[in-house]
């Protein structure tokens, strides 16, 4: 899949612009606070429906407008072309037309669009707290099965009616306060079950992934495998419900859930020591940028086609050596490289966009 076109209005700093792209590598060029990130945001949003850099949606709304509009047009391998129009409003009520015909559910778009993001941000994803490793993996999920979403938002629509109850009950496991409960954590226990067994299983997918790419990244021996990745929270081997009933009580004294998907972390270690307390800086960046690499390869075999690569200002944080090594491992497909600066000689760009004060120069 190929992003052909993208036109942004009243999105971020961009009141309108519009850019054509091709297969290949484009560099997208610009000085601190032009819109590169903006653009990027843009296009994952597409494929996510959220931003990558986790603010509301009404952040993404141009200061003084009512909504934003992403419009983009996308083929297909098999050459089928799609247009996609996403209208961001401040209630939070978006709206996505796919050809010009509204989608039932804004996450029935999912899927039609899938992109890579790497961003600085990303090289602390081993050794950030555990939310941070829990969203990547959330987000491997819903980019290669769509239908998870609609888990992921279950779980968390449960947990948070759950938190509300225990806020309210002050403290006292009243019989009522116990009876809804008891409502609330059999849904918990349904949902968050079938969200552990699901990024148990991605997990499992990934770690091959993860390995190879590490090896590759670090210029270690084929036949090394110095990763190792495990998710195994307490509660998938006790069982949620029954974890849930044992912590009722305290949960009720702290007025919120201690226990659940909501607080599980994948350990990563690295020649079996933990990676967040015990592996070098270096390593840590290694083995994050070996994490996203895996995700997009995963999806590129499992999907057929890789997602749209997309490097938002990383290669100017990594090594030259890390740098050369990373561009080097990428499945081939349409890839944009931001950068404030001149781009590394090993980026090859194909085409070359610049970006001034939210306007887009094509050269
Ligand atoms: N909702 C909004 N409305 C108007 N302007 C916005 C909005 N959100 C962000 N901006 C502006 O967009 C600019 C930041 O753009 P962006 O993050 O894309 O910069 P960048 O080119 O990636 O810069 P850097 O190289 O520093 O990462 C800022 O000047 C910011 O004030
Ligand atoms: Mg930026």
């Amino acid at each position: 899949m190929i992003i052909q076109h993208l036109e942004l209005t009243d999105f971020r700093n961009y009141v309108s612009a519009q850019i054509t792209l091709t297969d290949g590598v484009t560099a997208v060029i610009g000085d601190n606070g032009q819109g590169k990130t903006n653009l990027v945001e843009a296009l994952s949003y597409l494929a996510t429906l959220k931003s990558f850099r986790g603010v509301p949606t009404e952040a993404m709304i141009r200061t003084g407008a009512d909504t934003a509009v992403i419009r983009a047009t996308i083929t297909h391998v098999d050459g089928r072309e799609v247009l996609i129009e996403a209208e961001l409003t401040r209630t939070g009520r978006n709206k996505v037309l796919v050809n010009k015909q509204k989608l039932a559910k804004s996450r029935d778009l999912l899927g039609v669009v899938r992109t890579t993001v790497f961003s600085p941000q990303d090289l602390n994803l081993v050794q950030d707290a555990p939310s941070v490793r829990r969203n990547f993996l959330d987000d491997a999920l819903v980019a290669l099965w769509p239908k998870h979403d609609a888990l992921c938002s279950e779980v968390e629509r449960v947990l948070k009616q759950r938190n509300a109850l225990l806020k309210q009950s002050g403290g006292r496991l009243s019989p009522d306060i116990a009876t809804t409960l008891d409502v609330w954590d059999e849904k918990l226990a349904t949902h968050g079950t079938q969200l552990g067994d699901v990024r148990a299983q991605m997990l499992e997918m990934l770690l091959p992934q993860v390995q190879e790419a590490y090896v590759e990244l670090a210029e270690l021996n084929e036949d090394q495998t110095p990763v190792g990745m495990v998710y195994a929270p307490e509660w998938r081997t006790q069982g949620l419900a029954r974890c849930l009933s044992e912590c009722r009580n305290d949960d009720v004294r702290r007025g919120s859930s201690t226990v659940g998907p909501h607080r599980d972390d994948i350990e990563l270690s690295i020649n079996g020591l933990p990676a967040r307390t015990h592996a070098s800086q270096g390593e840590q960046r290694t083995l994050a940028l070996a994490l996203r690499l895996a995700v997009h390869r995963l999806i590129t075999t499992e999907i057929g086609s890789p997602p749209v690569l997309i490097l938002d200002d990383v290669l100017s944080e990594l090594d030259p050596h890390r740098s050369a090594a990373l561009l080097r491992h990428f499945p081939l497909g349409q890839v944009l490289i931001t950068s404030a600066g001149v781009l590394p000689k090993t980026a090859h760009p194909d085409f070359s966009v610049h970006i001034a004060g939210g306007t887009i120069r094509e050269d």
